[in-house]
């Protein structure tokens, strides 16, 4: 049932509502915007605005069943205003890079802006993180966030007015859901996914070398300086990106004379799992050993740009005015390969206005 917004108050039976809105800040517009808060009975919570969907707060226990937020994330709407890389923030209308902003559809050639020169990256100068989405909660036994946004035709260069609908839910299990859907009224490219940096200790101003992770994904979409894929696929087998059996983010993460590393200034790169069906399946997992927090990813995707937090550099802050340092939270953003729309031997990212896009991506938290 869809709950009334300004209902903060406690419900019939006496508990506080699964699921609250409150006020998040003004936009330089005037467009005021709102933050939502998210509980399960377990104690689980999960805090995300209209602003990009960001998800600005998401706890998770430790084996001490302490409860503690493990994503990077601001303390107000003004912290993200002044420019955070993707914390948090839904990513649309094309996640990764396009290169040189260009690709042609069906004859026509589109160009995008060049916002991660050389390149097009998570889709243009205001992609759907810095949009304001239309949030209806639903008080369900499971509470949920449902965002809808539509791209207009043409903006941010592409083509077709996307119709996008994005539903976080907060599941029993202590996991966060998120089903993608879109439709279009021309043919485009549509690649979304969630851009959250997670640091499972709890303590953003640890780095995140630690973390034990696999993935299972027994091949790699190697890339050029540019971090444009060359377009073909090698196997994981025997480089630092094997993580077919767990391993510390840290351990080959300097491995100089690896070209890819090289390039990736450590990881930044996408994975293809071994399993490409797309059913909803057990790809990533990761483990903090200090607090015994794991994550686990499913996602019905083929694949997913692991990104070690190479490029943060202490200047974005973070929640209690701390620098969001060098490596100190780590991406798993699932979604089609970068630059699909220029790579013929890819799968394909091209949606058609008969046709819907769904994905679905949960992230579960527990501890070992
Ligand atoms: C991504 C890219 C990285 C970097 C971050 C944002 O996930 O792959 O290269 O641009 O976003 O800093």
């Amino acid at each position: 049932m869809a709950q009334s917004p300004s209902k903060t108050k406690k419900n019939t039976a006496g508990k506080v509502n699964k699921i609250e809105k409150s006020a998040f800040g003004t936009l330089p517009n005037g467009s005021k915007v709102d933050l939502y808060t998210l509980r399960n009975s377990n104690g689980m919570e999960v805090q995300i605005t209209n602003f990009g969907g960001i998800i600005t707060n998401l706890t998770a226990p430790d084996k001490k069943g302490k409860y503690a937020n493990v994503t990077l994330a601001c303390d107000s709407l003004k912290g993200y205003l002044k420019g955070v890389p993707y914390f948090g923030a839904l990513i649309g209308r094309f996640g990764n890079r396009i290169a040189k902003g260009k690709f042609t559809l069906e004859g026509k050639e589109y160009t995008l802006a060049t916002n991660n020169r050389p390149n097009a990256l998570h889709g243009g100068r205001k992609g759907f993180d810095k949009v304001l989405w239309t949030a209806t909660p639903i008080d369900a036994a499971e509470p949920q966030l449902k965002l809808n946004y539509t791209a207009a035709d043409g903006e941010e260069g592409y083509p077709g007015k996307l119709d996008v609908e994005v539903i976080y839910t907060l599941q029993k299990d202590n996991s966060l859901k998120i089903d993608y859907k879109a439709t279009t009224d021309k043919t485009t490219v549509v690649n979304l996914t969630n851009h959250t940096y997670f640091n499972l200790s709890g303590d953003a101003s640890n780095d995140i070398l630690n973390h034990e992770l696999s993935l299972a994904a027994d091949k790699l979409v190697p890339v050029d300086a540019t971090l444009i894929p060359t377009g073909e696929l090698t196997a994981v087998a025997g480089t630092p990106f094997d993580f077919t059996k767990p391993h510390k983010i840290g351990e080959r993460i300097n491995e100089a004379n690896d070209a890819q590393i090289k390039y990736g200034k450590g990881y930044d790169h996408c994975w293809v799992f071994t399993d490409a069906s797309n059913k909803l399946k057990n790809v990533a997992s990761v483990y903090e050993a200090t607090t015994g927090r794991v994550m686990e990813v499913f996602t019905t995707e083929p694949a997913i740009q692991f990104y070690s937090g190479n490029f943060l550099d202490g200047s974005a802050i973070v929640k209690g005015g701390v620098p969001a340092k060098f490596r100190s939270g780590f991406c798993l953003e699932t979604q089609h390969y970068p630059d699909s729309p220029n790579q013929p031997n890819f799968p394909t990212t091209v949606l058609k206005p008969n046709e819907t896009y769904r994905t679905t991506t949960v992230y579960k938290f527990s501890v070992k």
